[in-house]
Parts: structure tokens; C-alpha cells; sequence
């Protein structure tokens, strides 16, 4: 368990230059007992003030360092443009965008060669947890990117997402999303025991301000990565208010 929680809060592809303002303006008044990232789209984090109270995250960067690849961004080039870190692996991408454990690696590779800090997400589908396969998904998730580079671990952030609870308004419950971050932690002790006790394990999936405080009541339970409720400066605030 971390000592200080971590709130991030993933755009996806919304947003615009009026909300960088009026997120960037509701931070100013954050308390420093918690962390708070922001990824908007890559075109939105240079409109972003430079702040003490968030960092700025990219939602993905090219497996490429550089190069002849049309429409691609580096991860040297998302640092440049004000990120620190970035979402790897969300099931959107491995959905829409066919993007397997062993890109994701590589991606994540890439990431931390420049100096960005991977948010690796991970979770189950509905019909993989009805078949309880729950935690094989997950060991297979990890082990894609840990087994052969157990190195990378103390500089990574892990993101519990079940697919089943995105953007649904199905939140795993607390006792469900414990449970499974405590076999994330476990999981990763196999790689590197000490890193395994403190990285951060965020829970995603409808997390929203009625429902967060209960999440982070729990031992394993380190933050959250809001989708839908990020987009509503009152509401994220109350959910990084709730995580102290
Ligand atoms: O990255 C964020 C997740 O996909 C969660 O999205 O809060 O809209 O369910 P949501």
C-alpha cells in the first residue's frame, strides 16, 4: 500500500480548451495529501498551466522511438509536450486498437527509456469473470510485461480495470476490487517483492464521488482512474478530496 493515493483521471477522447481551464482552475485549491494526474488528448497538454497540485499523462505513445511512422507519437515527444506519464494497455485500446500484452511491453519499454512513468492497465472481461478466469487474465496481463522485465516495476503504476464495470455505471465493489488488488499485489511479489508493497494499484470503472469513498477504504486500494466523472470539474474534485 502506498502512502499517498494517486487520482487520475482519463479523458479519453473529450474535452476541450474551456475544460483544461476549468479543471486546471478547481486544482488550485487540492489538497497535497493526494496526488493528482491528469491525461487529456495529446493536443489539450499544452494548454495546461504548469501546477505543484497535478501532473499531466498521455493515454498512449508509439512502441517506436522515432521515426517514419505517420501519425505517431513518441513517448520523448509526449514528455516534451508536458506529460509525465502515461495510460498503457487500457482496454480500449487492446479492444479497438488490437494492441496485445507483447505491444504493450514494448510500449511500456519505451516509456520508461524516456522517462515517463507507465500506468499499466489491466482487468477481466464480464464473460471471463463469469467463466472465473478472473485472475488468470490478470497473472497473464502481468507477466507479459514483468516476468522478462521485473526491472520496470518500481517505475510503474498499475490500473485495475475490469471491462465490465467501464463506463457503465457498474462499479466493482470494494470488497470485489480488494480482492483483486490484493492478487495484483501478490502477483507481482513473484517480480519483486519489495517493489510489489509499494506500487500503486488504482481501481477504474465507474468510479464516480457517491461510490469512491468506500473504494479507498481499502488496504490494496491506492487511487483511482476516473473516466466519465473526471469530465465534470465539481465531481472529480470531490473524488480526489475523498482520497486522503
Ligand atoms: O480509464 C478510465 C476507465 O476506463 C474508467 O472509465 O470511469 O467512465 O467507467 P469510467
Amino acid at each position: 500500500m502506498s502512502a499517498k493515493k494517486l487520482i487520475a483521471a482519463n479523458w479519453k477522447m473529450n474535452g476541450s480548451r474551456a475544460l483544461v481551464e476549468a479543471v486546471s482552475q478547481q486544482l488550485t485549491s487540492i489538497n497535497a495529501t493526494v496526488d493528482v494526474l491528469i491525461c487529456p488528448p495529446a493536443t489539450l497538454l499544452a494548454h495546461f498551466p504548469v501546477s505543484e497540485h497535478f501532473s499531466l499523462g498521455a493515454q498512449n505513445i508509439s512502441e517506436h522511438q522515432q521515426g517514419a511512422y505517420t501519425g505517431e507519437l513518441s513517448a520523448g515527444l509526449l514528455l516534451e509536450a508536458g506529460a509525465s506519464f502515461v495510460l498503457l494497455g487500457h482496454s480500449e485500446r487492446r479492444q479497438y486498437y488490437a494492441e496485445t500484452d507483447a505491444l504493450v511491453c514494448a510500449k511500456l519499454q519505451q516509456a520508461v527509456a524516456a522517462g515517463l512513468t507507465p500506468v499499466l492497465c489491466i482487468g477481466e472481461t464480464l464473460a471471463e469473470r463469469q467463466q472465473e478466469n478472473t485472475q488468470q487474465v490478470i497473472a497473464k496481463q502481468l507477466a507479459a510485461v514483468y516476468a522478462s522485465h521485473p526491472e520496470l516495476l518500481v517505475k510503474s503504476v498499475i490500473a485495475y480495470e475490469p471491462v465490465w464495470a467501464i463506463g457503465t455505471g457498474e462499479s466493482a465493489t470494494p470488497e470485489q476490487a480488494q480482492a483483486t488488488h490484493a492478487f495484483i499485489r501478490a502477483q507481482l511479489a513473484l517480480y519483486d517483492s519489495a517493489a510489489a508493497a509499494k506500487v500503486r494499484i488504482l481501481y477504474g470503472g465507474s468510479v464516480n464521488a457517491a461510490n469512491c469513498q468506500a473504494l479507498f477504504a481499502q488496504a490494496d486500494i491506492d487511487g483511482a482512474l476516473v473516466g466519465g466523472a473526471s469530465l465534470k470539474p465539481d465531481e472529480f474534485m470531490q473524488i480526489c478530496q475523498s482520497a486522503k
